[in-house]
């Protein structure tokens, strides 16, 4: 059976670029490996109606990458518009940031059903459609619209909210009902998934049933499938990328001290503000702690039209700077702070400087770069990861110094104790980390994947 794999970003496979989030770093080498084709947005925009979308293609390992240029009337609507001024903060349950403006919901639907279309001539004798994230809730029912019967699956990567949060996303009702046209519908925790059949019950009067709900577009099986990552090859990247300018320059510039690293999109849900306010805490709590950690913030811009992402900008910018004015001296900055993207082979090496990764979201899906900081330790010495009890990733790495990112104190004192933690609890830490790594590679996810999808459209036949 072929498989098409659809999602919003996509990603090329260049070695020395960043990866534009967890989607496209996970999906690239699932495709890659697999032979799958990936369908995505191009990141252009055309005018008029196409009879035909326009498709680039391109090898991608032994796949293929399909990049279409979008209708230019719905992307704005579709992209900053329901996704990312709706839909994200719903899904992360910040509804005092969901904006809506009129014909946002249209052009959303709109671009689902242009991709629908778009990709029917990527359709074969057998095929899968594999649907990623909130950009495209309602593809799998637009695919049925035009008659196709194949396995539909749709996977989360972002968490799903408790049911009175998607409520206050405008036509919650019947774009939740159209996701009931997949086959197969992926969470990221059992919490998301329970909250999903929640929201499943309460609002469309519909019951589960061992995670089957039964619609009037047949059966969709809601199922955990916690994203993984390729750890062997965080680990090789992180050995060898020790001569990378970048990061001999950083190694060099520590004179011994220590350093905390947090690698994030600035983006709200990723808790920037709280994270640097632990560290002003922890500097003016312990002052001799002054000079021996200081904190290196890769904070890539993301979503820059979306006003909420400009004032984070601005809010995180102007307290960096008022914490630096305050705790730094002539030879010493507390906060590199560093609003650029790195690729993931030197992103290693700078989570392998790392004495300590802050990962402190007030909420994600499930955070890969705290599975790539575990990943990119050295064994014999490795670092202490301070993770969110409010990620995805903590349920999995659950011997990481679990926070809570709401707790400004609490974060300081985590950040202290893992500035002197000793090597013995350090390893045992870590061992415990890797191994749960090592055993759920990001092959396996795709692969679980996909043949739950498969077996679940054949019961759903079977049942017709
Ligand atoms: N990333 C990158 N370069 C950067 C920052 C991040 O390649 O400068 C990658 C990182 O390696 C990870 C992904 O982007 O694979 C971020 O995924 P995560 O799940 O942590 O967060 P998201 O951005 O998806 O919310
Ligand atoms: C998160 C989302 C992805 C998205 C990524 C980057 O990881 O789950 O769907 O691609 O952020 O956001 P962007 O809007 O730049 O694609």
């Amino acid at each position: 059976m072929s498989l098409v794999v659809v999602s919003n970003r996509v990603a090329r496979g260049k070695p020395n670029e960043p990866m534009t989030g967890g989607l496209a770093a996970a999906l690239l080498p699932v495709v890659e490996y697999s032979g799958a084709i990936w369908v995505g947005s191009s990141g252009r925009v055309r005018d008029g109606h196409q009879k035909e979308p326009f498709a680039e293609v391109e090898a991608l390992g032994t796949g293929a990458l399909a990049t279409l240029d979008l209708p230019a009337a719905h992307y704005g609507g579709y992209y900053e518009g329901f996704a990312n001024s709706a839909l994200w903060p719903a899904l992360h349950s910040r509804s005092d940031l969901i904006r809506v403006s009129q014909g946002d919901y249209r052009s959303y639907r709109e671009v689902n059903a242009f991709m629908a279309r778009a990709l029917l001539r990527f359709r074969k004798n057998k095929t899968a459609f594999w649907v990623q994230d909130y950009h495209f809730l309602a593809l799998g029912a637009e695919l049925r619209e035009l008659s196709v019967d194949d396995p539909v699956g749709f996977f989360l990567h972002t968490p799903w909210p408790v049911p009175a949060v998607m409520q206050g996303v405008p036509n919650h009702r019947e774009l939740i009902e159209a996701m009931l046209a997949y086959d197969l519908i992926g969470f990221q925790t059992e919490e998301d998934r329970q909250n999903f059949l929640g929201y499943i019950s309460q609002d469309l009067g519909l019951t589960a049933e061992d995670g089957i709900v039964v619609s009037r577009h047949g059966r969709t099986q809601c199922q955990v499938f916690p994203i993984g990552i390729d750890a062997e090859k965080f680990a090789q990247y992180a050995a060898k990328s020790i001569s990378h300018p970048d990061v001999s320059r950083l190694r060099k510039s520590l004179n011994g001290e220590k350093l905390a690293i947090g690698v994030d999109r600035l983006d709200y849900s990723k808790g920037l503000v709280n994270r640097v306010s632990a560290f002003d805490r922890l500097w003016t709590e312990q002052p001799n702690l002054a000079r021996s950690i200081s904190l290196l913030q890769i904070a890539n811009p993301s979503r820059g039209g979306i006003e909420a992402y400009g004032n984070l900008q601005n809010e995180v910018a102007r307290l960096v700077t008022d914490v630096n004015g305050r705790h730094g001296e002539v030879d010493w900055t507390p906060i590199r702070y560093l609003n650029k993207g790195f690729s993931q082979a030197v992103l290693a090496g700078l989570y392998r400087t790392a004495q300590v990764g802050v990962v402190t979201p007030l909420h994600d899906g499930m955070n890969l770069v705290a599975k790539e900081y575990v990943a990119a330790q050295n064994p014999a010495d490795p670092g202490v990861l301070v993770l969110s009890k409010f990620a995805g990733a903590a349920n999995e790495l659950d011997t990481a110094l679990l926070v809570n990112p709401h707790d400004i104190d609490g974060m300081a004192r985590a950040i202290s104790i893992a500035v002197s933690m000793p090597l013995t609890e350090r390893r045992m830490r870590w061992e415990a980390m890797m191994k749960k790594l090592r055993g759920h590679t990001i092959q396996q996810w795709s692969a679980d994947f996909v043949a739950t999808l498969e077996a679940c459209r054949g019961e759903r036949a079977a049942v017709a």
